[in-house]
């Protein structure tokens, strides 16, 4: 019988974290279940151990909250712990101390909410004998066993209102303006915050840009549609054709690379493609808004909400029930379940010749191939 379960926001953070810890605290004490929750992530979980008892008055009106209360982590993966000892970087496997930390507090398995790397690293320790439930999170929406995963549409909501804003400033300076979103190698944010913000141009990773073709629908919307601005979203991890996806950082150790500068890097091609434009005005100005982590903070949209309250109460449902080493997941309207293994073997990528892009052509949306 379940007694007692811990609980861990993996990860980067995401709108809606405390919305499912809310919910699977209520869900599991309700049953009978005590949940401790686990401080940053599985870091939480490696030496003496940072947890704390989640009753009712720990969750007291954190659903509307962004963030997480319990903190989280994407350098702490377990197997692969980074430590400085003077200029060295020393990488160690600290798995079996988390292990014997759920053990010796009395766990009988953990839920896990995160993304892609977070539930890699709760199936590894599935490996080791731990129980673990994944509860997907991640604003890029790339996880393919969900139909989606929490928090990526208030991300869509931020980056949709920050392309209404664009688009005033932008009418009223006759400038091409472009805005940088988040996503990884998806381009899932770009796409639908692009076709609900009325934006003319969207470059995804999915689909390599030819720097030309995005100029001349810069040149079609003022020659054929009589319009002087133009609204670009690209996603942080589009590139043009030939070329690779921008890094500010390489990826380390158990940490991925951090993209950046993708629209930087636009810009500087369009200035260079338009510069020989003849028109009376000389060529459009050009100007990027990197929208960054304000499409990670901030309290979750109410979709977002439903779907955490859903997820972190399947999740409590499935650690009473035993059913360990699954992964909460929408399918549809309903609330389903998957092994955690199959989870994270696809990601979800846009598909080029799919519905959204087609309809997106059909708009006249130009995806610069
Ligand atoms: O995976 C979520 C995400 O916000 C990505 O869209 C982005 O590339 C990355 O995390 C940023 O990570 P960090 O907060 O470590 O800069």
């Amino acid at each position: 019988m379940t007694r007692r379960i811990g609980l861990l926001t993996g990860g980067g953070d995401c709108p809606g974290l405390n919305a499912v810890i809310w919910s699977a605290v209520r869900a599991a004490n309700s049953l009978g279940v005590e949940v401790l929750g686990i401080e940053d992530g599985f870091e939480g979980l490696v030496g003496g151990g940072r947890v704390r008892l989640l009753d009712k008055t720990a969750i007291r009106n954190i659903l509307p909250l962004g963030g997480t209360v319990l903190g989280s982590t994407n350098r702490g993966n377990p197997f692969k712990m980074v430590r400085h000892d003077h200029d060295q970087e020393i990488i160690e496997d600290r798995g079996n101390e988390v292990v014997s930390n759920i053990e010796r507090l009395g766990l009988d398995g953990l839920i896990a909410i995160g993304g892609d790397g977070t539930l890699a690293i709760g199936l590894d320790l599935t490996e080791r004998g731990a129980k673990v439930i994944g509860v997907p999170k991640t604003i890029d929406n790339d996880l393919a066993a969900t139909d989606t995963t929490f928090g990526f549409y208030t991300a869509v909501e931020t980056a949709m209102e920050a392309l209404d804003r664009l688009k005033t400033t932008g009418e009223s300076h006759d400038r091409v303006m472009i805005l940088e979103v988040m996503g990884r190698d998806a381009g899932w944010i770009a796409l639908h915050s692009g076709l609900t913000g009325g934006a003319h141009v969207i470059l995804i990773p999915e689909i390599p840009y030819n720097i030309e073709h995005v100029a001349a629908r810069i040149r079609q919307r003022w020659q054929e549609e009589g319009r002087n601005y133009t609204l670009i979203v690209v996603a942080e991890g589009a590139f043009p054709q030939g070329g690779t996806a921008n890094y500010v950082t390489p990826g380390q150790a158990g940490r991925l690379g951090r993209l950046g500068g993708a629209g930087a890097t636009l810009e500087a091609g369009l200035q260079q493609a338009l510069a020989a434009w003849q028109r009376p005005s000389g060529p459009p100005e050009v100007r990027t808004t990197v929208l960054g982590h304000i499409q990670r903070g901030g309290s979750p949209c109410a979709y977002d909400r439903l779907i955490s309250v859903r997820f972190g109460a399947e999740a409590a449902h499935l650690a009473v029930m035993n059913r360990w080493n699954r992964m909460v997941c929408l399918r549809g309207t309903e609330i389903k379940s998957v092994p955690l293994r199959e989870a994270i073997s696809r990601p979800h990528r846009v598909d080029p010749d799919g519905q959204l892009v087609l309809q997106a052509r059909a708009v006249g949306v130009s995806l610069g191939d």
